[in-house]
């Protein structure tokens, strides 16, 4: 069975209340409801956490190179200033899906920038809570595909990445 560590950052816990015309009206229980049933259709094991803190979003990636195959984060604000959180997912070097449920280009000039997309092997950004259902099928196809050796557009970019060429 596929394991999947899927992460929050600060302030999601308000979803729902927070600024709803740019993060919607659903709670983070009822995203993380939506995440679950789709785990369950595809058979992954989920674990779902948030934290409005960086080093405790840093053990948690940390913590699952052993006992994960995959992550989904939306690190919030950290992703335009945490190279920690960047560090980490590096460190760890498992596939990591980025998800954000506004369309961070969109916004202000300092949410253009994310530390996390260059070690994500992408990014969903702007589709709301279908954003992490979206992550998930591609994260879970991914795993697949990768345990039977075959070639993913991550893949295969990490292979061209890895020889030297863009
Ligand atoms: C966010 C976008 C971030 O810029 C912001 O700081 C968040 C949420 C999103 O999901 O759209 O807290 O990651």
């Amino acid at each position: 069975m596929l394991r999947i560590r899927v992460l929050h950052g600060p302030n999601l816990n308000l979803l729902g209340s927070r600024e709803q015309s740019i993060y919607g009206s659903l709670s983070l229980d009822a995203v993380d409801s939506a995440i679950t049933k789709l785990a369950d259709e595809l058979a992954v094991k989920v674990d779902l956490r948030q934290s409005n803190s960086e080093g405790e979003l840093v053990t948690w990636i940390q913590e699952a190179r052993s006992e994960y195959d995959g992550i989904i984060i939306n690190p919030a604000a950290y992703t335009h200033t945490s190279v920690a959180i960047r560090d980490a997912i590096a460190a760890v070097g498992l596939p990591t899906v980025e998800v954000h449920l506004s369309n961070i280009h969109q916004r202000e000039e300092f949410r253009h920038r994310s530390y996390v997309s260059g070690v994500a092997i992408g990014q969903i950004s702007g589709l709301g809570s279908t954003g992490y259902l979206l992550a998930l099928r591609g994260l879970h196809d991914h795993l697949i595909a990768s345990r039977r050796g075959k070639n993913t557009p991550a893949q295969s970019r990490s292979r061209r990445t890895a020889k030297g060429r863009k």
